[in-house]
This record gives C-alpha cells, sequence and structure tokens, in this order.
C-alpha cells in the first residue's frame, strides 16, 4: 500500500470509533429519547395548554423531530427577530417541507423597530449592554410574551452544558418570570447526544452548524468559534460570558 492510502485509512484502534462506543452512544440517545417522550407525554397531560419555543438550533430540532414524529399535541412558535441568518429561513422551509407541522411565527412590533433603528441605529446594538438588552428586548422578550400569553407551560431546548448560567437546569421548573410551567427536556443530553439523535433519525439541522456555528442566534450577533473555544463563545461574542443571556430564559 502506498504512504498516502495508508494514511488516509483510519486507524483500527481508534477508540473514538470503536463499535463499544457507537453502541454506547446509540443506546444512551434511544434511552434519552424515551425520557424526553415520556416528559413530553406528562407535560401535556398536565398542561394542555403547552407550547415550544423553536429557535432552529440543534437542539429544537431533536425537539421538533421527536414531538412531529409522535404526533404530541404541542404547539410549536418560533420568534423571528428580523436578524436572522439565511440559513435558519432555509431550515424553517425545510421543517415545512419534512415534517407535517406548521410552528407559528411571532415577529417584533414594528413600531418599536422602527423607533429603536430611527433613534439609535441599525445595528446599535454593538454600542452598549443596555441597547443590545433594549434589541433584545424589543425583538425576542416581548414577542415571546405575546407567544406564552393564555398558555400554561413552554417547552425550551436549553442544556445544561451550554453555559455557565445553565449549569443547574432542571428539566422542570417554575418560570417566575413569565408565570408558568417550563420544561427542558435536554437539559442532560450532551452536545454529542444531540448530533447523534439528528445523524440517526435524519434530521434537518441549519447549514451553519457545518460552518463552526455551534450555537446560532441572529446574524449580527453570533459568529463561528475556534477550535476548542466554548460552544457559545459565538454568541454576543464581544460581552462577558458569565452574563449572556437574552432576556428570554432570565430567573426571577
Ligand atoms: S438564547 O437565550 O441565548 O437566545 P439559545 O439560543 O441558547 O437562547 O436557545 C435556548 C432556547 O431558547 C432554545 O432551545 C429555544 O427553546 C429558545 N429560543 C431561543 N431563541 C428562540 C427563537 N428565536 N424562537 C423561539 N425560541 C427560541
Ligand atoms: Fe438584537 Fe442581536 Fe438581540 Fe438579535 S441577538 S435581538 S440582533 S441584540
Amino acid at each position: 500500500m502506498s504512504g498516502a492510502v495508508s494514511m488516509l485509512k483510519p486507524a483500527a484502534k481508534n477508540p473514538a470509533t470503536s463499535p463499544e462506543l457507537i453502541d454506547a452512544l446509540v443506546s444512551s440517545v434511544q434511552a434519552k429519547r424515551a425520557q424526553a417522550l415520556e416528559l413530553l407525554k406528562a407535560a401535556v397531560a398536565e398542561f394542555p395548554a403547552i407550547t415550544f419555543a423553536n429557535s432552529y438550533g440543534a437542539e429544537d430540532m431533536v425537539l421538533t423531530d421527536l414531538i412531529a414524529k409522535e404526533q404530541l399535541p404541542i404547539e410549536i412558535f418560533s420568534l423571528d427577530t428580523g436578524r436572522l441568518p439565511a440559513e435558519t429561513y432555509t431550515l424553517m422551509a425545510d421543517v415545512e417541507n419534512t415534517y407535517t407541522i406548521k410552528p407559528m411565527v411571532f415577529f417584533p412590533r414594528h413600531e418599536a423597530v422602527e423607533n429603536y433603528v430611527r433613534t439609535q441605529g441599525i445595528n446599535a446594538f454593538y454600542e452598549s449592554i443596555e441597547l443590545r438588552k433594549a434589541c433584545c428586548h424589543m425583538r425576542k422578550v416581548e414577542p415571546l410574551q405575546r407567544a406564552l400569553s393564555g398558555k400554561q407551560a413552554w417547552i425550551t431546548g436549553m442544556r445544561a452544558e451550554q453555559a455557565t448560567t445553565r449549569s443547574n437546569l432542571p428539566t422542570r421548573e417554575y418560570d417566575a418570570g413569565n408565570k408558568l410551567e417550563k420544561f427542558n427536556p435536554l437539559s442532560d443530553w450532551t452536545e454529542k447526544e444531540v448530533w447523534a439523535y439528528i445523524r440517526m433519525y435524519s434530521v434537518p439541522y441549519n447549514d451553519l452548524h457545518d460552518q463552526f456555528y455551534p450555537s446560532i442566534g441572529c446574524a449580527p450577533c453570533t459568529r463561528a468559534v475556534a477550535m476548542g473555544e466554548d460552544i457559545r463563545a459565538g454568541r454576543w461574542w464581544w460581552e462577558d460570558p458569565t452574563n449572556k443571556e437574552c432576556g428570554l430564559h432570565v430567573k426571577k
């Protein structure tokens, strides 16, 4: 065998591709899928007015797939901030073509956006934390309040591992800020398990994930991460990492 070909051949004993490890990963994803399904079914039974917040990130695609394939009676909504990356809109269309579900979309109030842009500027969120938070409030938090109005519970795709602000994330909690129950069925999932699920169940996902964007939000506030960087390092990268939340998930 020539040197070049032998270099391309995977090492026979590479532990990352050993069959036992892959079997273990498949089993853990299957077990966690069953647990998440059980939690979602119990949540719907207790809170019929329940809704799932779908940002179209990898975790949310796992939940979208689960809800759609299991035909759970759970409404799905997303917050279209008006500043999402083109790839996210492509995925939204893909989801409509792949599944029989029709997620609802909530937009910001146009008067608020017009006023902010006129008085502060189109990209004013880079100028100060206050202006960044005001933008997130107008484009995400206020529309979220409308999406949750009249609901008894909501579901997110958050995971404990994602950030220091989420390290004690339970699968179920009372959301005092929004005054309703909140479920985080993937709270104990690893990133590896999320991606194994996506491959195992052929779930569509955002093209940006293949371009080093592990976490995706609005286009101007998300960048790719470098090797070894934290998975949320590309979100509001100019801010202090210990307090990088947009206001959707604040504890009261
Ligand atoms: S964020 O607070 O920093 O923006 P992140 O992107 O990690 O949150 O997403 C955490 C969860 O918040 C998602 O799994 C989803 O449930 C919800 N979420 C975030 N952005 C949106 C959005 N644009 N539309 C609907 N839900 C969202
Ligand atoms: Fe505005 Fe950026 Fe927040 Fe999106 S993430 S709402 S563009 S500040």
